[in-house]
């Protein structure tokens, strides 16, 4: 298959799914917004179908199918919690405008240049339209994490095949030795973000071979984690305190045991899956309970080397619709030997989100470089949502340190000195 056919083929494996996550809801809840944190799901498609319409068609020199909508769905002009007060299209033309842009979308993709030297620099090796894919993978993920915050009544079952069952793992921690290692990409499908690669020195440090569990997690919980100042930085205590967070989001005390609530359902929180649902402060203070710290993100990412984001190696793709045990993927190890590295759940560094040395905005500001800054906590790995296009070492995610709807946990790291 030529590049042009493989990236039509990936456009419309992205469709595939988008359309199956709304499927069954009708249009009172797809219209919803149903948490302030996240848009209603028909603002969601639509913004996707408008992104296309923006990076596929008209940035490739060529009429919008409907440029009356960019405001609607501009991301940055409506921020989420006032979206559902906007005039969106119904999720019927909303289905009817995804279509118009994929029609046409594919129609110039077929005769577009994507060579390493095509003229437009939008086009070459492809990498507008490998964006336009990571793109809606992205937004899927997001209508996901809307999807979990449905009142139960809203909710619909989801079938997915389980997860491979865990393993013991050989150790708890390795020691990766003190030396240089090339950080970030320069593949032409990364983002900009993850560009340019550059050597980066690091001290030896210990890092979990496996992100914290909910047994674990649980410990911290039990012995007091959330009543005790010492373990939060100023930040953390003061959102714990004005959340009134005594656990992860989503669980219920049920006795001396947790439950929890996952798309819709109530079941007991199993012992040996990553935690998630927890923020960054929460990651922070239950590491330095534990006498460790979070690894900042060089760390993470030296020690992710070698995993690879292939679905027989690692939960992502919305496969399992959940995370999977410790050591369910153990093909799947680093070079280093840390599991789960990729998918399973985003795991939560210490680093604020900044650029590399050398970074260059490229398509636009508003994909990462506005985000740079203190405000923001790099998020890496990928969950078990993440689709394996959107998913690799380098990539990188972020979040306010205080958000938790998103699929995200953590591992500790340690200093050897
Ligand atoms: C990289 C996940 C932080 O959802 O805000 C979606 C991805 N950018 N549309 C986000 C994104 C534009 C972004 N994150
Ligand atoms: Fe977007």
């Amino acid at each position: 298959m030529d590049l042009n056919d493989q990236l039509a083929t990936a456009l419309e494996e992205a469709r595939a799914r988008t359309t199956a996550i709304i499927a069954p809801y009708d249009d009172v809840v797809l219209r919803r917004q149903h948490d302030p944190l996240m848009s209603p799901l028909v603002w969601d498609f639509a913004h996707v179908a408008n992104y296309e319409d923006l990076w596929l068609v008209r940035a490739l020199g060529h009429d919008a199918v409907r440029a009356d909508l960019d405001d609607l769905y501009d991301a940055f002009q409506q921020p989420r919690n006032v979206r559902e007060t906007l005039p969106l299209l119904s999720p019927t033309e909303a289905r009817s405008y995804a279509r118009r842009v994929r029609e046409r979308a594919l129609e110039l993709l077929a005769e577009a240049d994507l060579t390493p030297d095509a003229a437009d620099a939008l086009l070459r090796h492809g990498f507008v339209h490998y964006l336009v894919v990571q793109h809606e993978h992205q937004h899927d993920e997001t209508m996901l994490a809307a999807l979990q915050l449905l009142p139960i009544a809203d909710s619909r079952r989801i079938d997915a095949p389980p997860p491979p069952s865990g393993q013991a793992l050989e150790a708890d921690e390795v020691l990766v030795p003190a030396g240089s290692f090339s950080m970030g990409s320069d593949h032409a499908w990364g983002y900009d973000n993850e560009r340019p690669q550059h050597e980066v020195d690091l001290c030896d440090y210990w890092i979990d071979t496996a992100p914290v569990t909910n047994a674990k997690y649980q410990e911290f919980v039990s012995e007091g984690g959330y009543d005790d100042a010492r373990w939060w930085t100023a930040d953390g205590w003061a959102w714990r305190q004005e959340a009134g967070a005594i656990a992860p989001q989503f669980w219920r005390r049920d006795g001396q045991s947790w439950l929890r609530v996952r798309f819709g359902t109530i079941e007991r929180v199993p012992a040996d899956e990553p935690v998630q649902h927890v923020c960054w402060h929460e990651a922070d203070a239950y590491a330095r309970w534990a006498g460790k710290r979070l690894p900042t993100e060089a760390e993470w990412e030296r020690a992710a080397a070698g995993a690879v984001p292939d679905s027989a190696r690692a939960n992502l793709g919305q496969e399992h619709l959940g995370p999977a045990p410790v050591g369910a993927y153990p093909s799947g190890r680093s070079d280093v030997g840390c599991h789960q590295m990729l998918g399973d759940v985003w795991e939560w560094t210490a680093t604020d989100f900044g650029p590399h040395p050398g970074f260059v905005a490229f398509p636009y500001d508003e994909y990462s470089a506005v985000f740079h800054g203190d405000r923001y906590k790099v998020l890496r790995g990928g969950s078990w949502a993440t689709h394996p296009s959107a998913c690799r070492t380098t990539f990188r995610n972020w979040d306010l340190p205080i958000r938790r709807q998103i699929f995200a946990g953590f591992r500790c790291a340690r200093d050897v000195h």
